[in-house]
């Protein structure tokens, strides 16, 4: 089965409202991974980041990617890094579709700049940096991806119809 609906993009793209949304609307189950990967480490992001390094996590997002590899009807919310690796694009591209949800750097910072769970932006949160470091990735998330859907001023519901129809018209 190829049905899972992979959403990534930057940070504060909206991706878990988005799955959150498909969960309530559209009987999917929603796996967020971020919150994954805390349950299962029983530590938070940043503390993870912190003791063990970001090279450790980038292995636990590629293990928990790959432990969905066989559930159905899923709509997983991706951590914003999860396309840089090529691996993990391939794991995606197998089972299912990947939809890049964009925003533009101001919207990212009016949703980011209140949290505190993002290491690698919190001593960046600032427009340039977040415009630099989506600048960087904009290409992979590209590559990754099946569809893009804006997000910038746009409801859940909005952007959920929008993907589905996608999906539907292919
Ligand atoms: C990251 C994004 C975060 C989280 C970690 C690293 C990134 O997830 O996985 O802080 O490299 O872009 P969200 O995109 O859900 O905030």
């Amino acid at each position: 089965m190829k049905d899972t609906i992979f959403l990534i993009g930057f940070m504060g793209a909206g991706k878990s409202t988005v799955a959150e949304y498909l969960e309530r609307n559209y009987g999917r189950r929603a796996v967020e991974m971020d919150e994954r990967i805390e349950e299962q480490e029983q530590m938070p992001i940043s503390g993870i980041f912190e003791e063990k390094g970001e090279e450790y996590f980038r292995e636990l997002e590629t293990g928990l990617l790959k432990s969905l590899e066989k559930e159905e009807n899923l709509v997983v919310s991706c951590g914003g890094g999860v396309p840089l690796r090529p691996c993990n694009v391939e794991i995606m591209k197998e089972s299912g579709r990947v939809v890049f949800l964009t925003a533009s750097p101001e919207t990212v910072y009016e949703r980011v700049k209140n949290s505190h769970n993002r290491p690698l932006l919190e001593k960046n949160k600032n427009l340039p940096f977040i415009k630099s470091l989506m600048d960087k990735r904009r290409e992979r998330y590209e590559a990754a991806a099946d569809y893009l859907v804006s997000t910038d001023g746009r409801s859940a519901e909005e952007i959920c119809r929008e993907i589905m129809e996608k999906m539907k018209n292919e």
